[in-house]
């Protein structure tokens, strides 16, 4: 399941989307980089454009995009070595397939009460130890932002908690703010965790 208002926003505005990415920090995904070992298999869930698919191809990286837009998908896979998937959350279905999983700001994007259950995908995606990077922003409860997109946030405690109740053990919590499409400069978190 996905959000129809949302993925349409996605599919529609997929260039601007990319030009707004290009901007973003990276320093969270550089430090998934140094810690995987060379060659690693990544999935990159909700991967947008594919700014960070791409950066992991380069690296060496084996990569999985996937994302519900296929717009989204298609710039994804314009870059070479990046293997795209369309597929929402609710398809992940792999077992044991990837030592890391990049989620940037996308699972901010399904219903909490669905959320448990892509962890729990996840975990099961991931190889016994392997890594999952997740950034959301942080606050309370469920909303739509003024362009129309669904979000969910997630307060740090909540989120270790529910981490912990799907068999990950987190590593590190990272904090930052950043300013997306809608305009707003708000606050996020990134956690590393383990399978
Ligand atoms: C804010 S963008 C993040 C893109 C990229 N990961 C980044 O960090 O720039 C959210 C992405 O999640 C995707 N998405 C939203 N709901 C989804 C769902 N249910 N299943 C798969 N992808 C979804 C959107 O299409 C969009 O590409």
């Amino acid at each position: 399941m996905s959000d129809d208002a949302t993925i349409g926003f996605y599919d529609r505005q997929t260039e601007a989307y990319r030009k707004v990415a290009e901007g973003f920090d990276n320093d969270a995904l550089r430090r998934m980089m140094r810690d995987l070992p060379p060659g690693a298999h990544v999935l990159d869930l909700g991967c947008g454009p594919g700014q960070d698919s791409r950066l992991l191809a380069r690296a060496g990286f084996r990569v999985t995009a996937m994302d519900a837009s296929a717009e989204m998908v298609r710039q994804a896979g314009l870059e070479p070595g990046v293997t795209t998937r369309h597929a929402t959350f609710a398809d992940l279905d792999d077992a044991a397939a990837f030592d890391a999983v990049w989620a940037s700001f996308s699972l901010l994007h399904a219903p909490k009460s669905d959320f448990p259950a892509h962890l729990a995908a996840i975990r099961r995606a991931l190889k016994p130890g392997g890594t999952l990077v997740l950034s959301l922003k942080t606050g309370t409860g469920e909303s739509r932002d003024r362009l129309g997109r669904f979000y969910a946030f997630y307060e740090e405690d909540e989120l270790a908690s529910l981490l912990a109740a799907a068999g990950f053990v987190v590593a590190e919590t990272r904090r930052g703010r950043a300013k997306g499409m809608a305009g707003t400069e708000d606050p996020h978190v990134t956690m590393t965790a383990h399978a």
